[in-house]
């Protein structure tokens, strides 16, 4: 089953101070099953933020569709779209959008809150994942006094404590260290493998991306190569890399 599909995308920006403008995604075309594990790469400024955002619907391309589970975004006005993310979506933004007035462990459980879970279950969820991902030490701070990585790790378990059945991730691990990373991916590859979660990552690091199943590389607005994984991934990140070579730019 398609999970998403997205026809014909384009988006452009006016560029400051000239006439010309800038197709940033370009006529994209791309459709992900139920159960991909896929990851978005491309040089900085390729479009991935745009993209996952464009998906998200917290962003609208100047042409073309985006149908999510069935539900074509266009059709739904801001309020609809909004209730859209909450019931079908986990989002991890690049600009780790916690609110800062609550503290890291409020704004974990807000989601399950908002959905009205009782608090029994929002607790051992809650508590599931900040285990998962080593931040108990500072659940009673305020976003502002946490490093970046920490701030990163409680918006990735944001995202996941409604066991939302589709998760765009934007760099979810760009900020943490290296072990964190891998516990978080082996998380990601967990969820997908048991509950069929479908995932959507756009990512710099190729060895993140070689935990996927699916590499979408973009570039000037459209998809330059969509491999899978048929090999082992010691192979498949050398798949991966030799994209990248071929591609050029800066990663
Ligand atoms: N609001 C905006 N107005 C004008 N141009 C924009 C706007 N947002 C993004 N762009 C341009 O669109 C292009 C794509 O940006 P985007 O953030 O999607 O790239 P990216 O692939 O996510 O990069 P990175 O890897 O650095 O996160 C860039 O050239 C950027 O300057
Ligand atoms: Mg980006």
């Amino acid at each position: 089953m398609q999970v998403l599909k997205a026809e014909n995308i384009l988006k452009t920006y006016s560029k400051e101070f000239t006439a010309a403008s800038l197709n940033v995604i370009n006529g994209l075309n791309m459709s992900i099953s139920e159960g991909e594990f896929t990851a978005i790469m491309g040089s900085s400024g390729s479009g991935k933020t745009t993209l996952l955002n464009i998906f998200s619907g917290l962003d609208k391309p100047t042409l073309g569709n985006i149908e999510i589970n069935g539900i074509n975004l266009s059709n739904l006005n801001i309020d609809e779209k909004a209730i859209f993310r909450r019931e079908n979506l986990g989002i991890i933004s690049q600009s780790l959008s916690l609110l800062n007035d609550l503290s890291l462990y409020e704004n974990i459980v807000l989601p399950l809150i908002m959905l009205g879970r009782p608090r029994k279950k929002v607790k051992e969820k809650a508590e599931e994942l900040i285990k998962l991902l080593n931040i108990h030490d500072v659940m009673d701070e305020y976003p502002m006094s946490v490093s970046q990585g920490q701030r990163q790790r409680a918006a990735c378990c944001r995202a996941l404590i409604t066991n939302p059945k589709i998760i765009l991730a934007d760099e979810p691990t760009g900020n943490l260290d290296s072990k964190s990373a891998k516990k978080f991916m082996n998380y990601l590859r967990l969820i997908n493998d048991e509950k069929k979660v479908t995932l959507l990552l756009a990512t710099h690091d190729s060895k993140i991306a070689s935990y996927c199943t699916r590499v979408i590389f973009l570039k000037d607005g459209v998809i330059f190569a969509d491999i899978y994984k048929n090999v082992e991934e010691r192979k498949f990140l050398n798949k991966i890399l030799d994209c990248l070579a071929i591609m050029g730019g800066d990663d």
